[in-house]
C-alpha cells in the first residue's frame, strides 16, 4: 500500500496540516490568485501552459471538465472577453461534481462525467465535433491506495479522451492533468494513438513535489475511434 507521491488523499478531508498551511500561506501562487480574484491558485497552471502553447483563442468554443471552484472558467472567460465588457466571443461549458459559483457567460453543468446520464447531458449540450479545445483538471477522491488512485485517474482521463475525440473538431486540443506514476505511460500511449501530436507540460504553478503532469494532445487523428455513443449528438456547441 504505497502512496504515490504528491498524492493527498482527498477522501479523507482531514484539517490541513500546520506545514500545508504554512506553504499555503507563504506560496506566491496563492497570493498571486488572491490578488487578481481567481478562485484557486490553479489558474496560474492554465496561464503557463496556454502562454507556451497558445491554446486559447478568441471565437473558441472550450469544455472544461472538472471545473471547480472555477479559476480555469475564469482564464478561459477572461481569453474570449469581447472589449468594454461585451460578452464572450466564443462558448464554455463548464462541468463538474461539485457545485460552483456562476461566473458570467459560463454555461455549468453539475455531474459525475462517470455517470451516462451526465454524459448525455454534456453530449446534448455541446453536440457534434464543434469545441475547439476540451481542458481537464479532473482529480478523483484519493484513498491513498496507490493502484486504486492510479486506476481512478487513468478512468478519468479515459474518459475525457474519449469526450474529446466524439466532440473536438480536426485542429481541437485536448489539456489533461494526469498523475505521473503507475499507468502513466498507458496514458502517454493513448494519447499517441489519438492525437496527431502530443506534449508533456509541467507547469511551474504546479507544486515541485507533485506528480501532477498534464498531457495535451492536438488534432485528433481520424483513425481514432472514441468510446460510447452517448457522446455522441444532440445540439451543436457553435462558437459564433
Ligand atoms: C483540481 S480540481 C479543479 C480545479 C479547477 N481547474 C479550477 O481551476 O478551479 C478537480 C475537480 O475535479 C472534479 N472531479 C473529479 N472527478 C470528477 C468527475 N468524475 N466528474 C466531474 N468532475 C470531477 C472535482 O470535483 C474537483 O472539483
Amino acid at each position: 500500500m504505497r502512496k504515490q507521491p504528491g498524492y493527498r488523499a482527498m477522501s479523507k478531508r482531514r484539517k490541513p496540516g500546520r506545514a500545508w498551511l504554512a506553504r499555503h500561506i507563504d506560496d506566491p501562487y496563492v497570493k498571486r490568485a488572491r490578488a487578481h480574484g481567481y478562485r484557486s491558485r490553479a489558474a496560474f497552471k492554465l496561464i503557463e501552459i496556454d502562454a507556451r502553447d497558445r491554446l486559447i483563442r478568441p471565437g473558441m468554443a472550450v469544455v472544461d471538465l472538472g471545473s471547480a471552484p472555477g479559476a480555469w472558467s475564469q482564464v478561459l472567460r477572461e481569453r474570449l472577453a469581447r472589449p468594454g465588457g461585451a460578452g464572450i466571443d466564443g462558448r464554455i461549458v463548464a462541468l463538474d461534481l461539485l457545485p460552483m459559483e456562476p461566473i458570467a457567460d459560463v454555461t455549468f453543468l453539475q455531474g459525475d462525467l462517470r455517470d451516462e446520464a451526465t454524459l448525455r447531458q454534456l453530449a446534448a449540450t455541446v453536440g457534434g465535433p464543434t469545441l475547439d479545445l476540451v481542458v481537464s483538471d479532473m482529480a478523483p477522491n484519493l484513498s491513498g491506495v496507490a493502484a486504486a488512485d492510479a486506476a481512478r485517474m487513468i478512468d478519468l482521463v479515459e474518459l475525457a479522451v474519449a469526450f474529446a475525440l466524439a466532440h473536438l473538431k480536426p485542429d481541437g486540443a485536448l489539456l489533461v492533468k494526469c498523475f505521473h506514476g503507475s499507468g502513466y505511460s498507458q496514458l502517454v500511449e493513448l494519447f499517441g494513438h489519438s492525437f496527431v501530436r502530443l506534449a508533456v507540460r509541467k507547469p511551474k504553478a504546479s507544486r515541485a513535489g507533485s506528480a501532477e503532469t498534464y498531457l495535451l494532445g492536438r488534432s485528433p487523428k481520424a483513425t481514432a475511434v472514441p468510446a460510447g455513443a452517448a457522446m455522441q449528438g444532440g445540439a451543436g456547441l457553435d462558437a459564433s
